[in-house]
């Protein structure tokens, strides 16, 4: 049974590009594989640094998670810093890593960009999640296109320990999908948090209609052919439309026809629709904090377990078992 691992980071509300990116697939995963979900709050701090907003955020990512189908008794489902054993590997690793590989992330640079101060955490952060990984030896890590780079990294790092020291982790392999490795946002760029252009999944229905009106189109009239492939708001439509539906709304685009005012009224439908029973069951958890912190420390036990057979092996390759 493949191992299948990957986390999210409690840093803002959970939009369709998680959903699509990273979450369907974990949740998809369920029955057939050994899954381990996770929420990374160590790698949040690298932006957050509002107590209260990391650490609601956390049980809110928990309950995201719970609320669109995944089921604790059938995974390994915790928080990052309930597992301190992923520090000290991060610790280990980080003296098999060059700087260079570091240097080269985009990600780093990215951030730096958009303000995010230019902390160690922020530039050691690849070495942390390859960490992440390792520590449970994961065969595969579903993620949007944007973490490629990132599971480069891990690799690379893998190999360095393990020509170093000798065999001992998995090296592992990205998993992302071919038609959600980049959902747009509003704007037409990638849907981040950080670029303020996300449809968060769990916005009220006025909230939520307001986003999805501000999906940005284009000016042609609407008898005028346009290409679907090209608008930003019939990529967003294809990942909820019925296919019947969608070849109907191709149709007007190829043919003249496609207003877009009454397609995103659609697509809001669509959306609201699709969240509805996740949107009242996230109610429901949300309501019951006891419930929620307890199932993360159970599964922090689970994942403990694991991550201490590993640390105590990469311990005994470096020569910190004396
Ligand atoms: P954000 O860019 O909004 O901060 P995160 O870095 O928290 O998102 O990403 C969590 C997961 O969701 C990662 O696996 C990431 O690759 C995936 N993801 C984020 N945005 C998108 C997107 N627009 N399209 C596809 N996957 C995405
Ligand atoms: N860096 C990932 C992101 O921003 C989150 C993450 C941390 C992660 N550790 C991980 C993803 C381990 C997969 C596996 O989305």
């Amino acid at each position: 049974m493949k191992r299948i691992l990957s986390g999210i980071q409690p840093s803002g509300q959970l939009h369709i590009g998680n959903y699509f990116g990273m979450m369907k697939t974990m949740i998809a995963n369920m029955e057939q594989s050994d899954l381990y979900v996770f929420i990374v709050d160590l790698h949040a701090l690298t932006s957050v640094h509002d107590r209260k907003k990391l650490a609601s955020g956390t049980l809110e990512a928990a309950a995201d998670f719970l609320a669109l189908g995944l089921d604790p008794d059938k995974c390994t489902f915790w928080v990052q810093s309930d597992v301190p054993e992923v520090c000290e590997l991060a610790w280990v690793l980080s003296n098999v890593t060059s700087m260079g590989l570091l240097e080269r992330c985009h990600s780093y640079k990215d951030k730096t960009a958009k303000g995010i101060a230019a902390s160690h955490g922020l530039f050691a952060y690849p070495v942390l999640m390859a960490a992440d990984i390792l520590l449970y030896q994961a065969d595969m890590v579903p993620v949007g296109k944007d973490q490629k780079q990132h599971l480069e990294v891990a690799r690379d790092i893998a190999v360095s320990f393990n020509n170093t020291f000798g065999e001992t982790f998995t090296l592992p392999e990205a998993m992302i999908g071919e038609s959600t490795a980049i959902v747009p946002g509003l704007d037409g760029q990638k849907m981040s948090k950080s670029y303020g252009n996300t449809i968060p999944i769990f916005l009220e229905d006025k909230e939520l209609r307001k986003r999805v009106m501000a999906v940005q189109t284009d000016s042609t009239p609407v008898e005028e052919p346009k290409d679907p492939d090209k608008c930003n708001l019939y990529a967003l439509l294809k990942l909820f439309a019925p296919p019947e539906k969608l070849a109907e709304v191709r149709n007007l685009y190829l043919n003249g026809g496609a207003a877009y005012g009454y397609l995103k009224q659609d697509l809001f439908e669509l959306i609201r629709d699709y969240y509805a029973e996740a949107r009242a069951k996230r109610k429901e958890l949300l309501a019951n904090q006891g419930w929620l912190r307890q199932v993360l420390k159970q599964g922090a036990e689970k994942a403990r377990a694991k991550a201490a057979v590993t640390l105590d092996l990469a311990r005994e390759r470096a020569g910190l078992k004396y």
